[in-house]
């Protein structure tokens, strides 16, 4: 991989050190002139002028056909979504609900995986249960064989922890969950673009993940993933013009697309996802193992560093395959009380810290230098000191 060059068609790069690339970073190039070029188009035309209408919606289904093949999915099989939350919500509202249903989340997720459930609680009186992230599989899998039972209807689980960037067993989840009959989905946001995912490999049957973190693309791309055998299983709560193959006011009836696209309706930003068509390209071009074995090897980097800082404590798992390119710590033991701002202010470093809970989220995305891993460590080792 010729760093140098890849880091050239994202000349952010050169300003300032991107250390939270899993909370957005800057898009390369390719993208963000795709992006000004469709806007630009759109609002000077319009978005119906019919030259416009054709490219804009052309690249809004090769954007859908991309994504589906970086999942190993068909493209019937993905909606394309504002982002993560909209593919949970629209999985959630997606069954009929009784009191006393259960499903199963992890102790780990994001605000936007556990209040769609915690709604459902409100709503229609669902048991949530929660299960211990961990990465170890026989561990897991035995929490996770004491909390489902004959009324377990989804298990809704994080691909990668939001809270420390550890990695699920998610496949051999999948496969105790197939024996079991119970649905299954993973959320991707911060697994998408890390590593390699395969829809069938996991053994999923709902996916809901975005372009707009580990691939580099605009906000508001995201996509989620419905097995085939769920498309038409799954209830559509929120309708509109778009989802549906035809309507007749006279028999007050309709009928529903047959892909997942019935779970998009009404009129959009098409360009934003017109525009992950370039991402995706500029991703596949340097190859997603080898955006995989750059990111683990400088996360690595990062944790052996860190370890020997005094006041820091790594909280991601240090293994390999139990974890990914983001490396969490606990920033207690520094001598400041915000190093995330000391260290953008004096360094232009910009990270994710949490002065509440005082820890930091570093993405070690592929991108960066060994150097400024280096640069960072070195930094919060003045803190120590
Ligand atoms: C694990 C996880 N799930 C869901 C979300 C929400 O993603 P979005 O903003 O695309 O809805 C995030 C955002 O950071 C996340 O980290």
């Amino acid at each position: 991989m010729d760093i140098q060059s890849i880091r050239a068609q994202i000349p952010a790069l050169a300003s300032c050190t991107y250390l939270n690339c899993g909370t957005f970073g800057p898009t390369p190039t390719t993208v963000a002139e795709e992006a000004v070029r469709l806007t630009r188009l759109i609002e000077n035309k319009g978005p119906y002028d019919r030259d416009v209408n054709d490219e804009i919606l052309g690249l809004f289904e090769h954007s859908r056909r991309d994504f589906a093949k970086y999942v190993g999915a068909t493209p019937d099989e993905i909606a394309l979504t504002r982002n993560v939350s909209d593919g949970i919500n629209i999985v959630a509202s997606g069954f009929d609900w009784s009191p006393g249903d259960e499903v199963i989340i992890t102790n780990e997720e994001h605000p936007s995986g556990s209040l769609p459930f915690l709604n459902l609680t409100e709503r229609y009186g669902v048991k949530v249960k929660l299960l211990t992230f961990q990465s170890n599989v026989e561990r897991l899998l035995a929490d996770l064989d004491d909390l489902v039972s004959d009324k377990t209807k989804l298990v809704f689980l994080s691909h990668v922890s939001t809270v420390d960037g550890a990695r699920l067993p998610a496949k051999e989840v999948g496969e105790f969950l197939k024996l079991k009959n119970i649905p299954y989905m993973l959320d991707g946001a911060h697994a998408v673009g890390q590593f390699p995912v395969s829809m069938k490999d996991l053994g999923c049957d709902f996916y809901a993940g975005c372009g707009h973190k580990w691939l580099l693309c605009q906000q508001g791309t995201g996509f989620l993933y419905i097995a085939e055998d769920w498309i038409t299983k799954l209830k559509t709560s929120w309708v509109g013009w778009g989802m549906a193959e035809d309507y007749d006011l006279d028999s007050l009836s309709y009928t529903s697309l047959k892909t997942a696209q019935r779970f998009e309706f009404g009129t959009r930003y098409w360009a934003t996802h017109a525009s992950a068509v370039k991402a995706l390209e500029f991703h596949n071009n340097i190859g997603p193992e080898n955006i995989y074995t750059r990111s683990h090897d400088l996360a690595a980097q990062l944790k052996r560093r860190l370890a020997d800082i005094p006041g820091i404590t790594i909280k991601t798992p240090m293994d390999r395959l139990d974890s990914t390119g983001i490396v969490c710590f606990s920033t207690a033991g520094l001598n400041h009380p915000e190093p995330g701002n000391w260290l953008w202010k004096n360094h232009r470093i910009l990270t994710a810290h949490n002065p509440d809970t005082k820890s930091m989220r570093i993405a070690a995305a592929f991108y960066l230098l060994e150097d400024e891993i280096d640069l960072l460590a070195d930094k919060l080792s003045e803190l120590a000191s």
